[in-house]
């Protein structure tokens, strides 16, 4: 076991008591129960929690960066947990990002809500989580918004100056960028498959006046 996991279980046992206000064998809960669809009244429950006690930090919705840039997104944040042991690992994942464990106000109803709740927002679109989770911080992913990264080109603007063919070979070559405003150099590299969601994504933004790569 390593330290990271070793906290994270020693954290998921005092979540646990805080949470459910029992300690229980550490075992989690059985996951069939979280799986069927959420009605309407649960989902909006949970959407009033993390209203109440998330969205200072966390974007909650549908689209817009997080308050705090270092809080992710939470329409993205479920693809980072496995769906088999989401109540557990969301709770884990909560209570290692959160140093000192803040004294988040829900019990176990309340748990199932916030999942349905992040269910319900969840992106789906591969090349839109993609963009999400791995560019969003520097490129202006949407059709008027600007790049948090100076430099960084909005997306948009991508098919004025690329044609599909040259945008494929360069991403799976690699594209050098600067990393943060020090100047560190990174290469950004995709797989072919990354590359075909990618244009997808382009496709999903264009307008008349910003049509994607040809
Ligand atoms: C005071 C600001 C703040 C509040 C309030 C807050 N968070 Fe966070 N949260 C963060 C930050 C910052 C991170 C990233 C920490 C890191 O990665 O080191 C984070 C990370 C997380 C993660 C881990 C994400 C991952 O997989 O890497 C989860 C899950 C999470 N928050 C859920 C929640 C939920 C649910 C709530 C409301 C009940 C909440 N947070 C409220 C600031 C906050
Ligand atoms: C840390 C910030 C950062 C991240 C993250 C990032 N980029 Fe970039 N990217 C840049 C910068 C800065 C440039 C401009 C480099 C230059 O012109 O020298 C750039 C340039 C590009 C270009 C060339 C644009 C043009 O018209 O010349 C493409 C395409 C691109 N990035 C795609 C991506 C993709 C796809 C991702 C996510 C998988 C990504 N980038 C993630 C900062 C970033």
């Amino acid at each position: 076991m390593t330290a990271r996991s070793l906290i994270a279980a020693l954290l998921l046992s005092l979540a646990t008591t805080v949470l459910t206000g029992c300690v229980d064998d550490g075992m989690g809960t059985s996951p069939s129960s979280r799986s069927a669809p959420s009605d309407p009244a649960t989902v909006e429950d949970g959407r009033a929690i993390a209203e109440a006690q998330c969205s200072r930090c966390h974007a909650i919705g549908l689209e817009g960066m997080s308050p705090n840039p270092a809080a992710p997104v939470f329409r993205t944040i479920l693809s980072r947990y496995d769906q088999d042991v989401l109540e557990r690992e969301l709770i884990d994942g909560m209570g290692v990002a959160h140093k000192p464990m803040p004294q988040f106000q829900f019990d176990p109803q309340g748990t199932d809500a916030l999942i349905a709740y992040l269910r319900s927002i969840q992106v789906t679109s591969p090349g839109r989580l993609l963009v999400e989770e791995r560019c969003a911080r520097c490129h202006a992913i949407g059709r008027n918004d600007t790049s948090p990264y100076p430099g960084a080109q909005p997306y948009r603007n991508l098919g004025q100056r690329w044609t599909r063919a040259q945008l494929r070979d360069a991403l799976r070559s690699g594209i050098i960028a600067e990393h943060d405003a020090s100047g560190v150099r990174f290469q950004m590299k995709l797989t072919d498959q990354e590359i075909d969601d990618f244009l997808d994504f382009l496709k999903s933004i264009e307008t008349p006046d910003h049509p994607a790569p040809r």
